[in-house]
């Protein structure tokens, strides 16, 4: 079969490479992919957000399943598009990709059909969100209403940051549209696992648990990033904790999603505060994770295009999903800057010395005068899997040693947390 995936990223560079490896895979796109996914798929120059285009590029190259990899597409109704025109899409339509597009509208769900998650009001009006900080003190969040690449959300240690969020979301509009409205939130104090799961409306299938590390510093210091680094599975994710997730988080937000109509069928992402009181909600998003995909699919046994047939299909129940039992981690390593503003087109050195085990996803990477630079903020997602944390992260780390370009900053933490739990 012929797939096309769509977006450019680290995780898009994950999925490419775990569809590839079916053998039912034959040809394999994608849009508009990057210097490193060009070595697994064929890159096509048509944008993510470009539903259009890729819809006639799927109809005229005879498609057999798209895999959508970003937000934007999804919450722009890429799958109501497709599914019109008749062509196999894997992921929710955008009536269920809403639950990430609007932080309102995720809290609304999980009131209504008591999911855990932090106590919250909405405001569209800067006037209102202050008085109710004022009211309420701080520590609280400050969450713009829409998406903003993970970036509208300020996690408030005292009032004057809290009313500083509010004005740069609602009155200078930092995040655009998405700052119409906002949600304060009170702040919940724990560890933070990302749990993904499969759904074909129905069944839930979870994938092994992650952790995801935002803040751009060592020991989570400095502003919020798409994320510089996960591993997987996240111990803090016991079996008694996963028990709750499951019976009191995920299969009642997919019951929800479908009373609601709005049917969801594609990958689900709870982003979970693991506090005193148990797992809650912190957000809902609707398709892999970036960085979590790329630890999470190196441990996936089975062929991915069989479990997205399932789903779409709606008989997840009837397939048996496989894990390594191992552990996998992702080093991300960024442009100088990041996740402020930063250069591209330097050159990245030492890709072709990577040992066997390790995989190097491309996230901002481009192809110039026969050398592969970088042409993003998040560059490369290094990735090696091991038979325990403690192995997989020294090996991502002697593989990461061996990489380097101007301004290149890591992580050097990246599963510490985990490491100190085992311990
Ligand atoms: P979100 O995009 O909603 O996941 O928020 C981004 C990050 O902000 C999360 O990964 C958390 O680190 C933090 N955060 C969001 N909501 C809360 C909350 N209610 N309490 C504490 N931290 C939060
Ligand atoms: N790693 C966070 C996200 O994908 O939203």
């Amino acid at each position: 079969m012929k797939v096309l995936v769509v977006g450019g990223g680290g995780r898009e560079h994950a999925l490419v490479w775990k569809l590839k490896q079916s053998p039912r895979v034959k040809e394999i796109y994608c849009a508009p992919g990057n210097a490193g996914i060009a070595g697994d798929a064929r890159c096509v120059d048509i944008r993510a957000d470009d539903l259009k285009g890729l819809l006639c590029f799927a109809r005229e190259n005879s498609v057999d399943l798209t895999v959508v990899g970003p937000e934007a597409p999804l919450a722009a109704g890429i799958v109501d598009e497709f599914r019109e025109a008749g062509l196999k899409i894997f992921g929710p339509s955008r009536a269920a990709a809403e639950i990430e597009s609007s932080k309102v509208l995720a809290k609304e769900i999980m009131s209504k059909y008591h999911i855990p998650t932090a106590r919250y009001a909405v405001f569209d009006d800067p006037a209102a969100a202050g008085a109710y900080i004022k009211e309420n003190g701080a520590p609280c969040v400050v969450k713009a209403e829409g998406l903003a690449a993970g970036k509208g959300v300020i996690v408030a240690p005292d009032e004057q940051t809290a009313l500083e969020g509010v004005r740069s979301i609602m009155v200078d509009r930092q995040f655009g549209a998405a700052g119409s409205r906002l949600v304060v939130e009170e702040c919940l104090v724990g560890e933070e696992v990302s749990i993904l799961a499969f759904s074909d409306g129905v069944n839930v299938v979870p994938m092994v648990s992650s952790q995801d590390h935002k803040p751009v510093f060592e020991n989570d210091r400095g502003p919020n990033t798409g994320g510089m680094g996960a591993y997987a599975p996240a111990p803090v994710y016991t079996p008694e904790i996963h028990k709750i997730t499951m019976e009191k988080i995920l299969c009642p937000v997919i019951r929800a999603m479908r009373a609601e109509g709005r049917i969801y069928c594609g990958v689900i992402y709870a982003g979970l505060m693991v506090t005193e009181e148990g797992p809650k909600v912190l957000e809902f998003n609707v398709r892999f994770g970036d960085p979590e995909a790329q630890p999470v699919l190196t441990l996936l046994e089975t062929d991915l295009v069989e479990i997205m047939e399932a789903v779409l299909e709606g008989r997840l129940d009837q397939i048996k999903i496989e894990w390594k039992e191992q552990s996998s981690v992702c080093v991300v390593l960024a442009s100088g800057g990041y996740p402020g503003s930063y250069e591209k087109g330097k050159i990245i050195r030492g890709l072709g010395e990577m040992p066997d085990r390790v995989m190097v996803f491309h996230a901002g990477t481009a192809e110039k005068d026969g050398e592969i630079v970088t042409s993003g903020g998040r560059v490369l997602g290094v990735t090696a899997a091991g038979a325990d944390l403690p192995a997989a992260v020294e090996s991502v780390y002697a593989a990461v040693e061996k990489i380097s370009f101007e301004g290149m900053q890591y992580r050097r933490d990246i599963g510490r947390k985990a490491l100190a739990r085992i311990k």
